[in-house]
């Protein structure tokens, strides 16, 4: 398993992943399926710390999860905000989204990230 940054190519893959992810959890229609596209089209992902899992041999472009992360303003300064987070139904409880996790915090401490915010349910996290 690879974990990458998320590429413009992975954009449809990406938007599956959170698809089946979420409608899974939380039933059809479930809005963290599109919330990844809402925030890159406003322009407030942060690409480098947006993070794809990519496993050779699985069907189409292998993507199997993802963590996305984007600006936020918190308090008047600015912050990050952490999620989704969302891998695949079929690939759930086999260590992805622990890896996302490590990975894109030893990402954002790398570019010297002061704050974190997790958005969403803790539970999982
Ligand atoms: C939450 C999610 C990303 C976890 O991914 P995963 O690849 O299954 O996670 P891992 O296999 O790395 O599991 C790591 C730990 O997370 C916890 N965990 C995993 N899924 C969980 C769930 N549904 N509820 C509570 N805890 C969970 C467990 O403690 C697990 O440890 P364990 O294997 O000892 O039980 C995945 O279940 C998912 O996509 N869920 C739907 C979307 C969602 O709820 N996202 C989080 C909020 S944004």
């Amino acid at each position: 398993m690879l974990i990458r940054r998320e590429q413009t190519k992975d954009e449809r893959a990406i938007a599956a992943v959170h698809g089946e992810a979420f409608a899974a959890a939380d039933g059809p229609g479930a809005a963290e399926a599109r919330l990844v596209d809402l925030l890159r089209a406003g322009g407030t992902l942060v690409p480098a710390l947006s993070l794809v899992a990519q496993v050779d041999g699985e069907v189409g472009a292998g993507i199997v999860g993802h963590v996305a992360v984007s600006r936020a303003e918190l308090g008047g300064r600015p912050s990050l905000g952490l999620g989704p987070l969302g891998v695949l139904p079929r690939w759930q409880r086999r260590g992805v989204g622990s890896a996302l996790m490590h990975a894109v915090l030893a990402a954002a401490d790398a570019l010297d990230a002061t704050e974190l915010v997790l958005l969403g349910d803790p539970q999982p996290y």
